[in-house]
């Protein structure tokens, strides 16, 4: 069957011809002998005009139909003489499919986000929300894309894991146990052994450490799959359950991961535009109007490359901007990295080096015993939207690393397998999916780029 984006894509095709749309009620305008309907059919952003006069049989019936009732309409495609649009459908015959409720919370009106998160289910029948979840899947297509293209096995790590990846006990617990009545061991602590893994486990917070046995088979590997965490972080930026993609690379260090990290962002966001552009014009238009000239700027641009030491010294001659302290040895936080993204250096901007104490156990130790092998990238808008690193590879350092952090060896035993047969420089890097389309869409809250988002105190539908 034929879809309004085969006819906006290929309108010579189709004029003249008789043609059937199935799909949803936009908008309905009616004078006394005639009427429109505009109708979206999902296949693509704009609605095609319908038009239909008297002698339809079931005129009243059309004339009072309700927003978001489903249609079928027959009819023939014609050049419109109105300039507005090219094209119009002169409807021959409309089936309605399936009527709405006259309740139909969206009716013709602007409405808040913060109102639209309340019908979630509802919304991906918004222009905006139409919109956000076409890109979403088209830069999930490209992404898969990037990778596939390069010679990257996609590797689908656990949902569900017996170790925490990050080290930092942001976890969500997975548990059969009966809470009202939990069994517990000689020493009085709860008893995982009775649990249905026999042990204790958790909802993955990142699939690198799997994915880095995985490179050690394969090269070239990446993720792309959900990630829970269990921040007790209420912003714009942080969801619950995100998508992260992990690529990592063997026989590779930070450079050549850092350089991995912008190709793909470029590459990206330029398939983005080229693919979805009614879709990013709508964006540049009504959500951020310098959004293509701030892509432009991503995809035409040499990102910036510093040391976390650069990154404080640059922090601390704008002290007073800032509501946070900075010093060595302190996280940016966000105000931080908007900052040098935004005001210093106006483009994305990879920090590297960071202080061992504040990043993660399995970073790969820098000559000077105090810093990392860690990259963050930042962009402007939404601060960092990557966090990645070259692995320490080598075992004795590795292991003193989780000694000194607590970290209990039986949990990674397999990990510090990987370093024993035949481990070799690696990197790799963790990829927000969701900032990355905030940054891509100019969306302003991670809660309007998941169709429904899990934040704190917030799990509806
Ligand atoms: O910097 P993070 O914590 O890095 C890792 O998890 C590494 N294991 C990745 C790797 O090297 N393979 O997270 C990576 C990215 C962040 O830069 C951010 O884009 C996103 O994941 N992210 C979140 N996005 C939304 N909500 C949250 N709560 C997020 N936490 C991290
Ligand atoms: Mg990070």
């Amino acid at each position: 069957a034929v879809t309004i984006k085969d006819i906006f894509r290929n309108t010579e095709a189709y004029l003249n011809k008789n043609i059937s749309i199935s799909g949803w009620v936009r908008t309905v305008r009616v004078s006394k002998s005639f009427g429109f309907i505009e109708v979206n059919d999902g296949s693509f952003f704009k609605n095609l005009q319908v038009v239909f006069e008297e002698n339809l049989p079931n005129f009243k019936e059309v004339a009072s139909l309700t927003l978001s009732s489903a249609i079928t309409v027959e009819g023939i495609l014609l050049a419109s003489p109105g300039a507005k649009q090219a094209f119009e459908l002169k409807a021959a015959n409309i089936a309605i499919a399936g009527l709405s409720q006259a309740d139909y919370p969206l009716q013709k009106k602007r409405h808040t986000f913060e109102y639209l998160r309340t019908i979630a289910h509802l919304r991906p029948r918004t222009n905006t929300f139409s919109a956000v979840f076409r890109v979403r899947s088209v830069l999930s297509y490209a992404i898969h894309k990037f990778f596939q293209e390069r010679g990257f096995v996609y590797v689908h790590t656990p949902i569900i894991t017996g170790s925490d990846a990050e080290g930092a006990g942001e976890m969500f617990r997975v548990t059969t146990l009966d809470f009202n009545n939990l069994p517990r061991d000689e020493k009085g602590d709860i008893d995982f052994s009775k649990d249905f893994f026999g042990k204790e486990t958790n909802l993955t917070v990142s699939g690198q450490l799997e994915v880095e046995t995985y490179c050690m088979a394969f090269k070239k590997v990446y993720t792309f799959g959900p990630t829970f965490r269990a921040e007790n972080s209420n912003t714009p930026r942080h969801a619950a359950e995100f998508w992260m993609i992990e690529p990592e690379i063997a026989f590779a260090d930070l450079n050549d991961n850092m350089n991995l990290a912008e190709d793909m962002l470029k590459y990206v966001i330029s398939y983005v535009l080229e693919n979805a552009p009614e879709e990013m014009e709508f964006f540049n238009a009504f959500i951020d109007n310098t959004l293509f000239a701030k892509l432009d700027n991503v995809i035409n641009s040499q990102f910036e490359h510093i040391t976390y030491t650069k990154a404080i010294e640059i922090l601390e001659q704008a002290k007073e901007k800032f509501e946070y302290p900075v010093g060595w040895g302190l996280d940016l936080k966000t105000e931080h990295e908007r900052y040098i993204t935004e005001k210093y250096f106006k483009k994305p901007v990879f920090i590297i080096n960071y202080p061992k104490e504040i990043k993660a156990f399995y970073m790969r130790m820098n000559d000077d015993n105090k810093t990392v092998a860690a990259m963050d990238l930042l962009v402007p808008g939404v601060g960092e939207i990557i966090g990645g690193s070259q692995r320490e590879e080598r075992l004795e350092i590795l292991e003193q690393r989780m000694r000194e952090l607590g970290l209990k060896e039986e949990d990674y035993w397999w990990y510090l397998d990987i370093r024993k047969y035949g481990g070799t420089k690696h990197a790799g890097f963790g990829l927000g999916l969701e900032r990355l389309l905030m940054y891509i869409t100019g969306m302003s809250n991670i809660r309007d780029v998941v169709a429904f988002p899990r934040t704190v105190k917030s799990a509806d539908f």
